[in-house]
């Protein structure tokens, strides 16, 4: 998705529009740009490909300003060139805007705008912000602003500066993120905190409906109607080193090995070891309108919709509740069938996802009560339902979604374990008997990232392999799902994840020498169901690799290659079975010189739909 940076200070702009750009990398692109002022000229430069091109255009020609915006582009409307880089200028280019979403009524008023003269140089849709501005310019720009956006219609999080009213940028929100960063006498505007981490660390968080105008001397925050707003100031506690790759080859890897930290972090501060007791206090739904709870629906994408699968398993199997698990894009087109009883939950971890926050907002108006599950304070999902429950991950940089995954499924156990406490389903004998499993997974998950130099070496046997085959059944079903997820979008490589019982139904006429099959068989109640599709995979000539319990000797006389898992409560297994599909796919995406942390055509947060 696009992202946006701006900064007013007293050191010179351009350095730091360029470092923040390149902190917003991982959101994806395809162009880049930077507009400045100098005294009370606009000067812009762009450029179509990555930000290294923009520096070094910027080294040629140097641009000095006080003040500024930049912006990087993941075409929505218009090619990804030049001329359709932000920032983009009205009729006089005194004004610029760099804009993240997508009008979806640019048409109609890029036709009107030009029926009242003005004219336009691009093919987006952004352009029609800075002439609608323009357009009803006076003497303020935040008012202009104000003016401009009544007229818009979609999605949009914007930044503005003007030369006809010097010193300010005007940032404007309704949809994607906007957060402001508040310095010592300098102040930033950016599409998420990841670029103002080096500079401070408190933060405000826009609403949609919401302005900031941002100078030297402060910050105003206000309404689209003018109303001043009081906004609270959020004491960001992610360190820049976070964001940095701690000497990993790339963001993704470091990710991974992070994940035994993030589960116990998640879990950290929310069990109670000698009661079992659960506390989710914090997540602002009431034990008593939980207790009322007769099903959930779990709304999600991608990564997130495959820890969803699994959190059906735990909140059937331990709360005994039913639970739909749905795509978001999907599920927000049905006919809903809901009621306050139902607990919608919406797994995010930007918390960002249109499809997702569409859902949400969708469902609403059957009175459900929402919950998130989400990454990122404050973000949009988690600020429309009725609680949340916060993964403690910390920032994902990588694209491919890895440790918020493992967070997830840590934050969906404590759910149901609560739930289940909550509506008399377990006893305190069974609750500490899970929260023992659950304590033990980080140092089981060190165990496995000890042996990565292994799933290494294996990898890199299938770098030239075309198509992937995964299988799981019941809980480690989603598991397969997410191993292939995880290879395609890094590797490009295609695989496909499949429950073992479909075989018969199609899959296995795939099976050759040329298709080999990842199968997950831990020791629960379907491996002899397991054992016969790899039998059957076998008997074809197919080539087979296992994740298996590191004491099951039987599997390794029925596979060509075993990937040792320590044993654990099969229910739990997803938190163990997935870190090595993750190397897998890692060390293979990167022998192929893929670009991991950002994987073409892919971006890290699906803002527009
Ligand atoms: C997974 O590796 C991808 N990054 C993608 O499928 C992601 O999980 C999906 O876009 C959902 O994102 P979210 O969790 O931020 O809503």
């Amino acid at each position: 998705m696009c992202g946006i940076i701006g900064y007013t200070g007293p050191k010179s702009v351009v350095p730091i529009l360029i470092e923040g750009l390149k902190k917003l990398e991982y959101r994806g692109y395809d162009s880049a740009g930077v507009a400045v002022v100098n005294k009370s000229k606009i000067q812009v430069r762009r450029v179509k490909g990555k930000i290294i091109g923009l520096e070094k255009n910027l080294k040629l020609s140097p641009l000095n300003g006080s003040y500024g915006v930049g912006h990087t582009r993941w075409a929505t409307h218009g090619r990804p060139c030049e001329e359709n880089a932000h920032p983009h200028q009205d009729c006089t280019g005194s004004i610029v805007v760099v804009h993240n979403g997508i009008i979806e009524n640019y048409l109609p008023l890029k036709q009107k705008l030009k029926e009242e003269g003005h004219t336009f140089c691009t093919e987006t849709d952004t352009e029609v912000i800075a002439h609608l501005v323009e357009k009803y310019f006076q003497s303020s720009l935040e008012e202009a602003v104000q003016q401009a956006v009544q007229e818009l219609e979609g999605a949009y999080a914007i930044a503005v500066l003007s030369t006809r009213d010097l010193g300010k940028i005007v940032a404007a929100k309704d949809g994607p993120p906007v957060v402001v960063g508040l310095g010592d006498k300098e102040n930033f505007v950016s599409s998420d905190i990841n670029p103002l981490l080096n500079y401070t660390q408190k933060i405000v968080f826009l609403e949609d409906g919401e302005m900031a105008v941002i100078g030297t001397q402060g910050v105003k925050f206000c309404d689209f109607k003018g109303s001043v707003l009081e906004k609270k100031v959020e004491h960001i506690t992610w360190s820049p080193l976070m964001i940095e790759k701690g000497g990993f080859k790339h963001f993704m890897l470091k990710e991974i090995f992070e994940q035994p930290q993030v589960v116990r972090d998640t879990l950290k501060g929310r069990i109670s070891l000698d009661s079992g007791k659960i506390c989710l206090d914090e997540i602002g739904i009431t034990p008593e309108s939980l207790k009322d709870i007769t099903r959930a629906v779990i709304i999600a994408c991608g990564t997130s919709y495959h820890a969803g699968l699994v959190g059906k398993y735990f909140l059937e199997t331990i709360a005994r509740v039913p639970v739909d698990v749905e795509f978001a894009s999907e599920y927000r087109y049905r006919e809903f069938i809901l009621d306050e009883k139902t607990l919608v939950i919406v797994i995010s971890q930007s918390g960002e996802t249109a499809d997702s926050l569409a859902a949400l907002r969708a469902v609403k108006e059957k009175n459900p009560v929402s919950l998130a599950i989400c990454n990122v304070v404050n973000s949009s999902i988690p600020r429309e339902t009725d609680g949340v429950l916060y993964t403690h991950a910390g920032p994902e940089i990588g694209v491919a979604a890895t440790k918020t995954f493992s967070a997830q499924l840590a934050a969906l156990a404590l759910l149901a374990l609560h739930l289940a406490q909550v509506k008399g389903k377990i006893n305190e004998k069974e609750s500490l008997s899970f929260i023992e499993s659950l304590q033990r997974i980080p140092h089981k998950m060190e165990n496995i990232l000890n042996q990565a130099k292994s799933i290494e070496e294996l990898a890199l046997e299938f770098v030239s392999f075309s198509h992937f085959l995964y299988l799981g059944r019941g809980v480690n079903f989603p598991v397969a799902l997410e191993g292939a997820l995880k290879l395609k979008e890094i590797s490009y490589i295609h695989a496909e994840g499949y429950p073992g019982g479909e075989m018969k139904h199609g899959p296995i006429a795939l099976i050759d020498e040329k298709m080999p099959t990842m199968t997950i068989v831990p020791r629960d109640g379907v491996y002899e169901k397991m054992l016969s599709n790899i039998s059957e995979i076998k008997t074809r000539d197919g080539y087979i690799l296992a994740v298996a319990f590191e004491d099951d000797e039987e599997i390794k006389e029925k596979v060509d290659k075993v990937i040792p898992i320590p044993s654990v409560h099969p229910l739990f297994t997803p938190f163990l079975a997935t870190l090595p599909l993750q190397l897998f796919a890692y060390y293979i995406a990167s022998k192929r010189g893929a670009d991991v942390d950002q994987p073409r055509n892919l971006a890290k947060s699906v803002t527009v739909e």
